[in-house]
């Protein structure tokens, strides 16, 4: 950064985080204190991120923020500009403290998968403009852009992150429980359901849910405490089988709350619970726990498994999820399309045994309910990539 002719340009790169233990309702809503503590992995950022780039300049009138491609309304109490002023309050360089900034934020993953995008877009905001204005305690920064975002705080760290609660701006904040290099053979593979539907934001949901359901009050105060202190054991002794039915265990318990909640909300469709079965199914047979499935506020399933089962869980998906084209006289079904890390084939006598158990169990072909997969590790946080 040169603050010659006083011209600042930062661009940098932040992940995606998927909670195993799950942040749902809020304490406090402007600077998202939540009402419990969440903990998550953060996705390789090879495969999933947000890059933004903020420039500050004297010619710039007003700040403007362009969100793939596509300028936002950066009206006065909008996260992203409170972000700004906030940023450039507390700037140690005077002379950038008047300065306005032009944004340029871009996902190399579809937006339109309904992933949850807002925790990098909001930790690369953050994470870049704080760049900009000369801040750079992650700490801090991560406090910022949990104002943003809630689970925006953990995407400024790698590996795996836990988010206490607190009880104000200042105790409510994300720490690193291992670092990416700590589980190497952790996998995500998330699969991106088709679905048209548009649902109700996480915002609003929690909401309603903080408002009408007891069982996330119940939640809050009896289960998750516990639940968290196993999950993080779990972790630091690299124990899948008990990650896995915690991390299960949660994504049921939060799709409860939404039930719980009045009126209800579904996220899950019918394509998420067939996911659902086929795990437990897998698990099953296998007699030992492979996978684990978890959901955020959308049908998508990010499954956690590790390294050496990736290529049998996609071979099995590609069964039970092919792509058929209707159109096409043959009716061949194509498998899925995989973007992130490569993989090996699975072998025919691998999956075949458990594709046929699972067919005995009356598990049925959905064609075309998955669009693509996303196969990822676990990844470091948030990394400048051009800073002058
Ligand atoms: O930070 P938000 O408002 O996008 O909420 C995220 C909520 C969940 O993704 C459902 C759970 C979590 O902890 O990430």
């Amino acid at each position: 950064m040169s603050k010659l002719n006083m011209k600042v340009s930062v661009t940098a790169k932040a992940p995606v985080n998927i909670a195993v233990i799950k942040y749902w309702g809020k304490q406090q809503d402007k600077l998202k204190i939540p009402i419990n503590d969440s903990l998550s992995g953060t996705l390789n950022m090879d495969d999933m991120c947000t890059t933004t780039s903020v420039l500050i300049d004297e010619t710039i009138k007003e700040d403007s923020l362009y969100l793939n491609g596509e300028e936002q309304n950066l009206h006065e109490s909008s996260p992203a500009k409170l972000m700004i002023e906030r940023i450039r309050s507390m700037t140690p360089i005077e002379e950038l403290s008047k300065m306005k900034t032009k944004i340029v934020s871009n996902n190399n993953f579809p937006t339109a998968a309904g992933l949850a995008s807002s925790a990098a877009g909001y930790a690369c905001l953050a994470f870049a403009l704080g760049h900009a204005y000369g801040i750079q305690d992650q700490t801090l920064l991560s406090k910022i852009a949990r104002a943003g975002s809630g689970s925006a705080c953990r995407s400024l760290f790698g590996g795996f992150v836990h988010w206490i609660r607190g009880s104000d701006h200042d105790t409510s904040l994300a720490r690193q429980v291992v670092d990416e290099n700590h589980w190497p053979d952790m996998r995500v593979v998330i699969c991106v359901v088709n679905d048209a539907k548009k649902e109700i934001s996480s915002s609003l949901g929690m909401a309603q849910s903080v408002k009408t359901s007891p069982l996330l009050q119940y939640r809050a105060t009896k289960i998750v405490q516990e639940r968290l202190e196993t999950i993080k054991n779990a972790i630091i002794e690299r124990d899948f089988e008990k990650f896995a039915e915690i991390t299960m265990k949660e994504s049921n318990e939060f799709h409860a709350i939404c039930l719980d909640t009045f009126p209800p909300i579904f996220y899950l469709n019918e394509t998420s619970r067939h996911i659902i079965s086929i795990c437990h199914l897998i698990n099953q047979y296998i007699g030992q726990t492979k996978v684990a499935y978890t959901f955020d506020a959308g049908p998508n399933a990010c499954i956690y498994l590790l390294k050496d089962f990736v290529p049998t869980f996609i071979g099995i998906i590609n069964h039970f999820f092919p792509l058929v084209d209707h159109n096409s006289s043959s009716m061949v079904s194509k498998s899925l399309h995989i973007r992130g890390r490569p993989h090996h084939e699975p072998s025919a006598i691998d999956i075949n045994h458990i594709v046929d158990h699972l067919k005995s169990s009356n598990v049925r072909i959905l064609q075309n309910s998955i669009r693509y997969l996303i196969s990822t590790s676990i990844g470091g946080g948030p990394e400048l990539v051009l800073s002058d």
